[in-house]
């Protein structure tokens, strides 16, 4: 039994009647793996604390943002400066130009970049500027990945699945402008263009999918995604607002080389605080307002402190070494969860792409969101409560990504997998 979380549960029941859920993101709710949401406190290194004193080693991650663990002293330093100095400005900042700078090291392919509050408002922006560059209006996207809550790319998104449009606030217009086929189908992807000559603006994809299981590009599947695009005019965008600084410094562009023609980030970007950002081709983003007619705007976009935050975060991140280690720290821990599930019998998929993962029990790798379905959720909520109880937090979801930061020591690890170890799964 897990232990009783007084305050937590307390101000679970409160905010729940002024929040719808009681949360402010879907995502945090315990719904799919049962109980109530946590209220967490504070965080530090690997270590998240609840409103009841339990400290968790965080898997988590605050869904991807922690890579560098929590409060980490050079980002609380930026960022403490920055407040000092007004947390907000109101015209541009250098900060911005240094952010910019840094991030085009890291992605290359962005040879210009517009700062905007989070990933969802990157993604949301770049498939307008796509559309206004090819003044096309269809968008290709793939079945049941997550590219934030935006009306454009909403439809369909995993447990959406049987709502229609309408009900889900999402006008029916918009619904048909996108076109939805599985991950990792090529062929697929090369039909379609070929249907669809000079209608699509742009293909949507998420490079390693991280919804629904994380599930890593099929050889060749990026790459057709690039050629068809290219040869059907239209703009790749590549969502790497959770592969990005990730999976590599240079995110899945720099992994599976191969060049976007703008990609979104958001996440790690801005060290903990709310960031994101899109960019690319010279001649794509120069069709954004003031240059060209492709209108996005934002009070807080380059905000002072979110840039000093990121770029004190992209700094300690700019070193071979971080990333090398991020992945042997992942790969023991998911050895040794494979080695305790093949002695206890439990099919169990451990897919992994640097220090991104996902615990999926099930008895083949998934490949799309259609074999996700087959995920064996009951027994993950048993995963779930179970690691809880033992101090060890883990998304609460069946298909989400877990991750890994720089601050998890190799104990932590070695701790994590002895609690699985001692699990009881019925
Ligand atoms: C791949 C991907 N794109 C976009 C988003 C939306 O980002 P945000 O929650 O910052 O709006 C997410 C968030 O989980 C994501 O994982």
């Amino acid at each position: 039994m897990e232990k009783k979380k007084e305050k937590c549960s307390e101000a679970f029941k409160k905010l729940s009647l002024i929040t719808p859920g009681g949360v402010n993101s879907p995502f945090r709710s315990f719904r799919e793996v049962g109980g109530e949401t946590l209220f967490l406190s504070h965080g530090k290194e690997s270590k998240v604390w609840d409103l009841d004193g339990q400290s968790y080693v965080d898997y988590l991650g605050a869904w991807g943002p922690a890579i560098l663990g929590h409060a980490h002293p050079a980002v609380v330093k930026a960022a403490r400066k920055a407040v000092d100095s007004s947390a907000v400005l109101g015209l541009s900042s250098i900060w911005e130009l240094e952010m910019a700078t840094l991030v085009q090291k890291a992605f290359p392919s962005m040879e210009m970049i517009r700062f905007v509050n989070s990933g969802a408002e990157a993604v949301e922006s770049a498939i307008r500027l796509a559309r206004g560059a090819t003044k096309r209006s269809k968008i290709v996207r793939f079945e049941g990945g997550y590219h934030g809550h935006g009306d454009s790319i909403l439809w369909t998104y995993g447990p959406e699945e049987n709502h229609s449009p309408k009900e889900s606030g999402v006008p029916q217009g918009l619904a048909d402008e996108t076109l939805i086929i599985p991950f990792n189908d090529s062929k697929g992807v090369k039909e379609l263009f070929r249907n669809r000559e000079g209608e699509i603006a742009a293909l949507l994809v998420e490079p390693v999918a991280g919804s629904m299981g994380v599930i890593p590009p099929v050889p060749g599947f990026l790459e057709t995604c690039r050629k068809v695009t290219e040869e059907y005019g239209s703009v790749l965008i590549f969502d790497e607002v959770l592969t990005g600084f990730r999976i590599a410094f240079g995110g899945a562009q720099e992994r599976y080389k191969i060049r976007a023609d703008l990609t979104c980030l958001g996440k790690i970007l801005g060290g903990g605080l709310p960031a994101g950002g899109y960019g690319g081709r010279r001649d794509l983003m120069q069709h954004l307002a003031p240059l060209g007619p492709v209108y996005q705007a934002g009070t807080f976009s380059g905000n002072p402190v979110t840039m000093q935050a990121g770029i004190a975060a992209i700094q300690s991140l700019a070193h071979p070494k971080v990333y090398k280690q991020l992945e042997l720290k992942t790969e023991k821990l998911l050895a040794g969860f494979r080695e305790i599930a093949d002695r206890k019998e439990i099919p169990l998929q451990t897919p992994h792409v640097g220090s991104m993962f996902a615990i999926v029990f099930a008895v083949h790798p998934v490949k799309n969101f259609r074999e996700s379905l087959k995920i064996d959720g009951k027994r993950y909520s048993q995963f779930f409560h179970g690691m809880l109880e033992g101090g060890f937090l883990f998304p609460p979801s069946a298909t989400d990504a877990a991750v890994l930061s720089i601050a998890h020591s190799e104990k932590e690890v070695e701790q994590t997998i002895r609690a699985f170890s001692k699990l009881q799964f019925t």
